[in-house]
């Protein structure tokens, strides 16, 4: 049930923008939503921020009504109960942007429990196979985009086979991933050999998911490269960015902490590509990874969301969310892309990057060393200062709570 406090804000923000579509961001646990609450509202939304926790980053965005909602990847009726109440309270057409997996699966699933309010672009049908990543690799192989070396064994001797074949250090990943992410707490499972994949097999099982097997395509971080796409009538992409990681925290197989703009033609004529033979129309993140060892882009996969560091791509000139929300209401948003004029701008979420480093113990050189020059900080904002007044208190209130603690 929506609170009186909850109604009254959303009915004040409803009425601010008589006009317009809702835009509602699930998840706006970090900059990933808060990014995304913020194009809309500059795009003439009233906008709707939803998450399971009350001290979530996005709520303190200005402008917005925060509703408090289960998370899905724990409890999907509950979530989508109570986003139809809110549809029926808000009682006007709105668009959806998920920020997770799990609330695009949600919602794509559910779709007819929770309108008017809906995804802007593509539904289920094209979205329920396209979000795993066998499917992933299979259209790869359609569309002509190289892939890391692969197996999908579906049983256990299929397992031991594949594990026999594989080159090493190699991983395992779920295919879907919500329900192992959840209870493994991690994103890929590593092996040195043969018995560790296929202990990482049945683990994946367990949590009723297919698993891959992939060679692990050498280089760094900076190797991981993500192309950013807006695309309409049926996989055209009218909003391009191109970038790539610096560092993601941890390093290897972790999120990223730094990440810049820099313009390449072949990932971006992949993902063109892929979105093409797919279909698909709405917001992408793409990664491949550059293989060291001839030059080639290998897809690692496909998100169809929005991703922790799109605010870079609408520093760029490429705002994904603001294009989808006006293509939806029907105007005509014309073709932006990023291309090479804003190569080696940085993305960089100031806060964490400074817990992170002190946390590793990181010279000051070091952490300093990301946050000069062209930047673009997704909290702190002087026109929603509240967001990072929040992060930066944070920073202050954690050690001396310990140390009051005496820790
Ligand atoms: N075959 C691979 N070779 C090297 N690194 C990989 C490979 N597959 C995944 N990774 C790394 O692991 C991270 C997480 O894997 P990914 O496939 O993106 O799954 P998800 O983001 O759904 O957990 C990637 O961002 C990348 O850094
Ligand atoms: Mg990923």
């Amino acid at each position: 049930m929506l609170d009186a406090a909850t109604t009254k804000r959303l009915r004040a923000v409803l009425a601010e923008r008589p006009d317009r579509p809702l835009g509602v961001v699930l998840d706006v646990g970090f900059t990933n939503g808060l990014a995304s609450a913020r194009a809309l509202r500059d795009a003439g939304a009233p906008v709707i921020v939803v998450d399971h926790r009350r001290g979530a980053l996005g709520f303190k965005s200005r402008g917005v009504a925060p509703v408090l909602a289960p998370d899905p990847a724990v409890d999907e009726e509950g979530f989508i109960d109570a986003l139809a109440e809110l549809a029926q309270v808000a009682g006007r057409p709105g668009y959806l942007f998920p920020t997770h997996d799990a609330h695009l699966v949600a919602v794509s699933k559910h779709a007819d429990r929770i309108a008017p309010l809906v995804l802007p672009g593509s539904h289920w049908d094209v979205i329920g196979p396209l979000m795993a990543k066998i499917p992933q690799l299979e259209l790869a192989e359609r569309a002509g985009v190289p892939v890391p070396r692969s197996f999908m064994p579906t049983t256990r001797a299929e397992a031991e086979t594949a594990a026999a074949q594989i080159p090493y250090p190699a991983i395992a990943k779920p295919s879907i991933g919500i329900a192992f992410k959840h209870a493994e707490k991690v994103q890929v499972l590593q092996a040195d050999r043969p018995e560790q994949l296929v202990d990482a097999f049945e683990r994946i099982a367990a949590t009723g998911d297919r698993a891959i097997f992939q060679e692990v395509i050498p280089g760094g971080d900076d190797a991981l490269w993500t192309v950013g796409s807006f695309s309409t009538d049926g996989g055209r992409a009218v909003g391009t960015f191109c970038g790539r990681k610096l560092v993601q925290r941890p390093p290897i197989f972790g999120t990223c902490r730094v990440g810049e703009a820099r313009w390449a033609d072949e990932p971006v004529a992949y993902a063109d590509q892929l979105l093409r033979t797919s279909g698909f129309d709405g917001i992408t993140q793409i990664e491949f990874k550059r293989d060291p060892r001839d030059g080639s882009y290998r897809l690692i996969e496909i998100n169809l969301r929005t991703w922790q560091w799109h605010s870079l791509a609408r520093r760029c000139g490429v705002d994904l969310v603001g294009m989808c929300y006006r293509t939806a209401c029907g105007e005509d948003v014309g073709r932006a892309i990023s291309g090479p004029r804003h190569d080696g701008r940085r993305w960089v979420a100031a806060v964490p990057h400074l817990k992170a480093g002190f946390a590793g113990r990181e010279g000051l050189r070091d952490i300093a060393r990301p946050l000069v020059g062209l930047i673009e900080e997704p909290v702190f904002s002087l026109r929603d200062p509240k967001p990072g007044a929040v992060q930066a208190a944070g920073l202050v209130v954690g050690p001396v709570k310990r140390r009051l603690r005496g820790r």
